[in-house]
């Protein structure tokens, strides 16, 4: 790889994760971030509610530990949640530092309530617009720093691993053009989550889970991946996009009706509303099914209007342009495919098992949201392991040690299924949409063996006559055949149901089960 442009540091990724670490890691060296579209294009710019951190009266580290925990359904690793809840302050410190302009009530940072939360502490910034408030404050520090240079609308096509470590990534310009390789001793996997998997999500374009296909393919581990997170509420209106709206209205009083108009949560969790995500998710779609699928509704029309408006001006702006008023009547909303709790296996310094390979953000998994991420953690998650992580390429951390995880223990899975999954009349043709619906029906909110099954077949069969690479598209296409593929996999292994996983076939929880599911690249055929 000699004679190719080498830099100390190569960033995967745009969103907060990789320009945060970018940042941090510019005091240390040359750094390259590579993003396949404009710098801000990317799924933190989307984070509405905001960035949980223990700052408030009352609150504690502690308490933060707590929520997470148990919203995690047992699955998240204790020792990575209390560094995320520990240094959540000091990284809301940076960021103030930095200048985000988060909002305040009497001169103190106003804090939110979401769910599973069991005390107000949701930083916010332009009411409802936080992920973009942090975003833009980070991409101005980096378009300014002399020492980061950013390439926007380039593809990272590959991992370059040479004698067990990582050297470089291969690339290819967004608009044509000629592959390009960069070498570095560091990279750094930051490109977000995977929400285009699905039908239905309130991730933009950009999130096609290439950061977690590209770490799988170069023989990296990937733990957790059949937790998807799905948000409970998301606009359900024909020719509108699927926009999120925020848990965050929740917490301000807003509340969930079913089709006939009656508040529905109380049947279905102490907490009502504010329950955790994946039991809001599911009660939504249960009452969804007995309507004969005419979406729920979310209410908030009993607040005062100027109020409801200020505090949430995106979504209050976004409605009125679907003819929708938030002030004024309940809003039709459905679960949409939100967040991949599972991703690249980290420890709690960003370190994958390659040396020279680190992860941050949604792409990665130190176990720290379980089996179910509590909301508003994802931010602060990104901020306080990018910054761990360029300490660790310092030498300032220990061994390497990632949360245990259990691999590979039922390869003798298959054949315990019904037979009826491998007869498929007709595989439907290759391409984004089909993928898309494919995993909306059998890989989403309910799962069973048998369509677990079939999926994981169509996706072989997919991956196995791909076209050679040659194009972005070709590549964005492997990338998401291969994260839906270990998705469907790691849920297919996990016989049992948890936090976002539900298996109509394994209903309950057991605690068998209180185990990550690790994959890598010799599990899939
Ligand atoms: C929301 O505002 O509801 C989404 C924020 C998150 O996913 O934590």
């Amino acid at each position: 790889m000699t004679g190719q442009p080498r830099y100390d540091y190569i960033i995967i990724g745009s969103g907060i994760a990789g320009l945060n670490t970018a940042l941090l890691a510019a005091a240390q060296g040359s750094v390259l971030v590579i993003t396949k579209g404009r710098i801000d294009d990317c799924n933190s710019r989307y984070a509405q509610g905001g960035i949980a951190a223990a700052i408030g009266p009352g609150d504690s580290p502690t308490l933060h530990r707590r929520d997470t925990l148990d919203a995690g359904a047992g699955l998240c690793d204790p020792d990575a949640v209390a560094v995320l809840t520990g240094q959540g302050p000091d990284s809301i410190a940076s960021l103030i530092r930095w200048g985000v302009p988060f909002d305040t009530i009497h001169g103190q940072i106003a804090l939110g309530r979401e769910g599973a939360h069991s005390i107000p502490r949701i930083l916010h910034a332009g009411g409802d617009a936080t992920g973009q408030h942090i975003e833009d404050t980070l991409a101005d520090r980096v378009r300014s720093a002399p020492n980061i240079t950013v390439l926007e609308y380039t593809h990272a096509t590959r991992i370059c691993v040479a004698d067990g470590r990582a050297a470089g990534v291969a690339t290819l310009p967004a608009g044509g053009g000629a592959a390009q390789t960069y070498r570095s001793p560091v990279v750094v996997i930051s490109a977000g989550g995977a929400g285009q998997l699905y039908r239905y999500t309130t991730n933009p374009e950009v999130a096609t889970g290439d950061g977690v296909a590209l770490a799988f393919l170069a023989g990296a581990d990937v733990m957790d991946m059949e937790f998807y997170q799905f948000h409970p509420t998301a606009l359900w209106l024909a020719g509108a996009p699927t926009f999120l709206l925020s848990e965050a209205m929740r917490g301000e009083g807003a509340i969930l009706r079913n089709a006939a108009g009656r508040p529905f949560m109380a049947d279905y969790h102490p907490l009502a509303d504010l329950a955790p995500r994946d039991v809001v998710a599911r009660a939504i779609a249960a009452e969804m099914e007995q309507s004969g699928g005419q979406a729920a509704l979310l209410d908030i029309s009993h607040l005062p209007g100027a109020t409801v408006s200020s505090r949430f001006p995106t979504i209050y702006a976004e409605c009125r342009r679907y003819g929708l008023d938030i002030t004024q009547q309940p809003i039709p909303v459905a679960p949409a495919a939100h967040y991949m709790m599972g991703g690249v296996r980290i420890d709690t310094w960003g370190r994958t098992g390659i040396p020279g390979l680190y992860a941050c953000g949604e792409a990665a998994c130190a176990a720290v949201h379980g089996a179910n991420r509590l909301a508003s953690n994802s931010l602060l998650d990104t901020l306080v392991f990018s910054r761990r992580l360029v300490d660790a390429t310092l030498g300032n951390a220990p061994e390497y040690a990632p949360a245990e995880g259990d691999r590979d223990r039922d390869r003798d899975l298959r054949a315990t299924l019904p037979n009826r999954a491998m007869v498929c009349a007709t595989v439907p043709e290759r391409g984004r949409e089909n993928l898309q619906d494919l995993m909306w029906r059998n890989a989403g909110i309910a799962r069973n063996g048998t369509r677990l099954l079939l999926s994981a077949r169509i996706l072989n069969l997919w991956q196995r006559t791909m076209p050679p690479p040659a194009t972005v598209a070709y590549f964005e296409l492997r990338n998401m055949l291969t994260a839906a593929r270990l998705i469907v996999e790691s849920a297919l292994q996990r016989r049992e149901s948890r936090g976002a996983h539900y298996r109509e076939d394994f209903a309950e929880t057991s605690a068998e089960w209180r185990r990550h599911i690790v994959l890598s690249r010799g599990d899939l055929t």
